[in-house]
């Protein structure tokens, strides 16, 4: 059988601070968001694409696109991200993604849930990610079994567990997802974000074929390109 593409990196998370700026922002633990900021249960679809959290589009704004964070994030690539790729041409998205999960909220990201999970692959709707990219995801708070991420080793369900300064890298090929609704007492944050070999590139992978980014239409080939998308490292 072939082995899941999966895999463990380490980095320094003192050095690359995002969860301190992050913590800065909210000024408070990142698992007690909820209750800071009065996150109510509830139930949002972001099947779409776009974030109708508004607590993910603030710190997009105030933390992801701030001058000291895209500081840290430029020398995250060039120390961590870089090394992976053994100093070869990447192409690498601009700024990373946040994904928020607060306590006692449900978020729906994919169209059919399947045992309360939102398992899926990011070449499927809604996301129609290339195939030849890399997933990169980071935990910002400590997880539990009740709020982590999860991957599909054949039809098992397996938590990724990662932490705090841990890198999860996976493959376009691996199903994940986590449980739909967070019945844990603690907040999820991760960052993630996917990157590649210029040389994996293959633009016989994408076509013209319409995908809806925040809410626009674009055509894949044309938003998965530096002009939108990536830049190259
Ligand atoms: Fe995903």
């Amino acid at each position: 059988m072939k082995n899941l593409n999966i895999e463990y990196l380490k980095y320094d998370n003192t050095k690359f601070k995002f969860k301190e700026l992050l913590k800065n922002f909210y000024g408070c633990d990142l698992t007690q968001i909820h209750k800071k900021f009065n996150i109510g249960q509830q139930s949002y679809d972001v099947t779409a694409g776009i974030d109708s959290l508004s607590i993910v589009e603030d710190t997009y704004k105030n933390v992801i696109n701030s001058e000291i964070f895209q500081d840290v994030w430029l020398s995250f690539i060039n120390s961590v991200i870089k090394l992976y790729f053994k100093n070869d041409k990447i192409l690498i998205q601009k700024l990373p993604s946040i994904n928020i999960i607060p306590s006692g909220c449900e978020i729906k990201y994919v169209h059919k849930i399947v045992d309360g999970m939102n398992l899926h692959l990011d070449c499927h709707q809604p996301f129609y990610h290339p195939m030849f990219e890399e997933n990169f995801w980071l935990p910002m708070t400590e997880t539990d079994e009740l709020n982590d991420l999860y991957y599909l080793n054949n039809t098992k369900k397996i938590r990724v567990d990662a932490k705090l300064d841990e890198i999860f890298r996976f493959g376009n090929d691996v199903v994940h997802g986590n449980i739909v609704k967070n019945n844990s007492k603690n907040t999820r944050i991760s960052l993630d974000f996917k990157a590649l070999l210029v040389s994996d590139y293959d633009e016989n992978l994408i076509s013209d074929r319409i995908i809806i980014k925040r809410g626009s239409e674009y055509k894949q080939n044309e938003w998965y390109s530096t002009k939108h998308y990536y830049m190259e490292h």
